[in-house]
This record gives structure tokens, C-alpha cells and sequence, in this order.
């Protein structure tokens, strides 16, 4: 075994203690690239804002699909009609350019693409990115397409690009499984309904990224297992989330490490509202971050959601550790919120070093109902059986024993993007957490 693979081997069984096996494309992009490529100007593309790449765009697909490299070269490329881009195998899709939406469709995602493995979506020089203009729709007060939509995806890896206002979801993945996305930045509007990152599937590692937007900032779903997602960076979002969640549901094995938020409504939030199934074996460690309204919400009665048939999703086994930072108003919004339901009260919920203060007041309530485990306000279980009890506050008076206070990015944003212009298209930044590098380097 060469060296280098034999440092990629051991790379890999490292960061993959939350994951449950290699994620990321089983072909390089040197290798697909050396197959075919498939130009998109070769096929119709031509490098104007204000033409159609659609139909280039497919037909580059097509020719490269069971083997070789899409290439959109640097340049601005105009995208009405949306495409679809199906059943691939050993396919890279190099964006150097940038997409704008120019097509009025209100449904939909600008790119989908599915049932394919060995899949690898980057840009060469980081300077890749899709444009939605979101604002067009949302300055009326509608939504249109999403802009990244995959589903059904194998051994595939989505890099260095970013997604930039768009008019519905930014990027989704939908029943997909051994992936890795990185070195991305996601910038929406200010306003609910224009989520950053939702996954669901198994095996996924997203690391490396920043979202801006009033919605969800990584948010896994159910059906989810063996995730892990970390260095991650709400920069004025909505913060992440596990859920919505209702009947069956099925999510475990999920690590969330390095999270830092600010001004978003929480830093970590799991939501259900009646419901089945459960959610177990998660870790939520290292959270950072300043400004937020809600900071741990479990809320198994969140009023956002309809409520679903079923006594209750039951959590357990979740554990929340080196939590730091101050939130807006922690005397009128816990930081601490573990509301489960009285129908599957959750148990082992472990809160340790949790050192979060008020930046307004001067304490800080805990709120806690149907819920055992240790730290914050849980109930010390006694007996094997976990009964309902009502909600209790705890209120919080003095600053936590050790330091709360967090490190700030630079220049954090300090509002949000407005709903009636277009935002413009940032670079990929080369930090997602205080002082931690990417872990991959950027390529660009
Ligand atoms: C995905 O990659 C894994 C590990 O390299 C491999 O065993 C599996 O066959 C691949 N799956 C598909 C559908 O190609
Ligand atoms: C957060 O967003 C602001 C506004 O775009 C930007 O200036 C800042 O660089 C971002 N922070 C980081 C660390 O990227």
C-alpha cells in the first residue's frame, strides 16, 4: 500500500467514527476528466447571463453521464430551462462558471439530480456558483424552485461552491447515502422557507460549511442515520435543527462537533409535535456562538408543526457537551429547553459543560418537562420507568463557574439579507469555526 493512501486510509477511519463507512466518490475527478469531457460549450452552452444553458447543460449529461467530467468553464451562464440530471455512474460535474437563474418556473429545483453513484459536484477554482435571484420571488412575497435537489445519490461528494438567494430550499439531499459536502457558503433571504442544507439517508459527513438565511442552517430529517456534521457556521440563520419530526421516525447515530451561530433563532433545535418512532445515539459537542433566541430546544410540542398521530417521538440517549457562548435573553428565552413528550418521556439526555449566559438580564431560566438524564433541569432517573411529570423552571442567577464567553468570527453579519434585492455572491471563506481550518483545504 503507497503511503499516501495508506495516511488516506487511516484519515479516513479517523473522522469516520460517527459514520459507518467511506463516504465521498470512488473515482477521482483526474480519473473522470481523463475518461471524457464533455464541455457544455461543445454542446450548445454559451457563456451569456441572459441564454439558456438548460438544454446544454443536459446534453453534456448525457454524453458524460456513464463515465467523465461535466465542464462549465468560468463565465456567466443563464439557466431557464431547469434540468434534471439522471442515472450517472463515475461523473463529475466541474462548475468553474456561475449559473443565474433566469427562468421563471416557480417549482421545482434549478439542478436535481438522481439515481446516480460515484458522483462528484465541485468547482476547480472555488469560484464556482448558482445564483437564484430569489429575490424576484420573495420581494412578492412567493417562493420558486430550490436550487440543488439529489436524490437517490451513492459515493458522491458536493464542493466548493456556493449557493447563493435562492427562491425556495438551497440545497437538499433526499435518500442519499456515502457523502461528503464541504468548502460551501449558502446565502438566502431573511425569511423562513429558504432552508440552507437538509439531509436525510445514512452515511453522510458535511463539514466545512457557512449558512446565511432565516431557516433551518444544517438540518437532518428523518429517515437519517450516520451522519456527522461539523465546523459548521449559521452566520445569521435559523439555526439547526433535527426535524420537523412526526410518525416513524427514524434517526440515529448523528454528531454535530464545532457548531457556531449567531443572531439565529437557536443554536440547536429537535422539533416534534406528536408523533412515533425516535431519535437516539446523538452527540451535540463544541457549540459556540452569541446573540441567538433559543439556544438547546428539545421541543416535542413544537407549535410550528401540526400535530402528528402518535404518543410522542421518544428521545434518548443524547448527549450535549461544551456548549459556550451568550444568547439574547435568557430570562425570557431558555437556553435550556427539554420538552419531551409526556406520552415518550426521553431519558439519558446528558448536558454537561454547558456555560451559556444572558446578554440581556441577568439570569437565565431552564425549562424542562418528561425528561431524565443529568445536567440543565433533566430528572435523575431512579427506576427503569420514565414517568411524566410536569414542566418545571429553574432559574439561573449567577454567571456559569467557568468562562462563557465565546470567540466571535470576524465580522459576523449583523443583519440579514433583505428580500427585495439581489445578494450578491460571496467567496468561500477559508474558516468556519474560530481558529479551526477547513479540514480540507480549499481548492481555489
Ligand atoms: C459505494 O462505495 C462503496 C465503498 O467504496 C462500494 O463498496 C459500493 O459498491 C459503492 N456503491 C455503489 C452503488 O457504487
Ligand atoms: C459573515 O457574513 C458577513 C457578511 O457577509 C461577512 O462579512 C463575514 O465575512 C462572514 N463571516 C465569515 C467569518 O465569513
Amino acid at each position: 500500500m503507497k503511503l499516501s493512501i495508506l495516511f488516506a486510509a487511516l484519515l479516513s477511519s479517523l473522522v469516520s467514527a460517527q459514520l459507518s463507512g467511506t463516504v465521498g466518490p470512488s473515482t477521482t475527478t483526474a480519473h473522470k476528466a481523463a475518461t471524457k469531457v464533455c464541455n457544455i460549450l461543445s454542446y450548445g452552452g454559451v457563456a451569456s447571463k441572459t441564454t439558456d444553458n438548460g438544454p446544454a447543460i443536459a446534453s453534456a449529461w448525457a454524453a458524460c453521464a456513464s463515465g467523465g467530467e461535466v465542464y462549465i468553464p468560468a463565465g456567466d451562464y443563464g439557466l431557464s430551462t431547469f434540468v434534471t440530471l439522471t442515472g450517472g455512474t463515475a461523473v463529475s460535474i466541474n462548475l468553474d462558471g456561475v449559473i443565474y437563474r433566469t427562468g421563471s418556473t416557480a417549482s421545482g429545483n434549478m439542478i436535481f439530480i438522481e439515481h446516480t453513484t460515484d458522483f462528484e459536484f465541485y468547482s476547480s477554482t472555488s469560484a464556482g456558483a448558482i445564483q437564484g435571484y430569489g429575490y424576484t420571488f420573495h420581494a412578492a412575497g412567493t417562493y420558486g424552485p430550490r436550487i440543488l435537489r439529489l436524490y437517490e445519490v451513492v459515493n458522491f461528494s458536493v464542493h466548493d461552491i456556493a449557493l447563493v438567494d435562492s427562491p425556495a430550499f438551497h440545497f437538499t439531499m433526499d435518500t442519499c447515502s456515502n457523502g461528503e459536502v464541504y468548502n460551501m457558503i449558502i446565502r438566502g433571504g431573511n425569511e423562513g422557507g429558504l432552508d440552507g442544507i437538509d439531509i436525510w439517508g445514512t452515511n453522510i459527513w458535511v463539514h466545512d460549511v457557512e449558512v446565511t438565511n432565516k431557516d433551518e442552517c444544517v438540518t437532518v430529517k428523518s429517515p437519517a442515520s450516520y451522519m456527522l456534521i461539523e465546523s459548521i457556521y449559521c452566520n445569521w440563520s435559523g439555526g439547526s435543527a433535527i426535524g420537523s419530526l412526526g410518525a416513524d421516525t427514524d434517526i440515529h447515530h448523528i454528531t454535530y462537533n464545532h457548531v457556531y451561530t449567531q443572531n439565529s433563532n437557536q443554536m440547536m433545535l429537535i422539533k416534534s409535535n406528536g408523533g412515533s418512532g425516535s431519535v437516539y445515539s446523538c452527540q451535540f459537542n463544541n457549540f459556540m456562538g452569541h446573540s441567538n433566541a433559543y439556544t438547546l430546544d428539545i421541543d416535542g410540542y413544537w407549535s410550528s408543526e401540526t400535530t402528528a398521530a402518535g404518543n410522542g417521538v421518544l428521545f434518548h440517549d443524547l448527549s450535549f457537551s461544551h456548549w459556550h457562548g451568550t444568547c439574547a435573553n435568557g430570562g425570557t428565552r431558555a437556553p435550556i429547553q427539554a420538552l419531551c413528550p409526556s406520552g415518550a418521556p426521553c431519558y439519558n439526555i446528558d448536558i454537561e459543560a454547558f456555560y451559556i449566559w444572558t446578554e440581556a438580564g441577568s439570569e437565565v431560566l431552564y425549562k424542562c418537562e418528561n425528561a431524565y438524564g443529568a445536567g440543565g433541569c433533566v430528572k435523575t432517573a431512579t427506576a427503569s420507568s420514565y414517568t411524566a411529570w410536569a414542566i418545571t423552571t429553574k432559574t439561573v442567577t449567577s454567571v456559569p463557574v467557568a468562562s462563557y464567553s465565546a470567540t466571535t468570527m470576524a465580522a459576523d453579519l449583523t443583519a440579514g439579507f433583505a428580500l427585495t434585492a439581489s445578494i450578491a455572491i460571496p467567496t468561500v471563506p477559508s474558516s468556519f469555526y474560530p481558529g479551526l481550518a477547513p479540514l480540507s483545504a480549499k481548492l481555489g
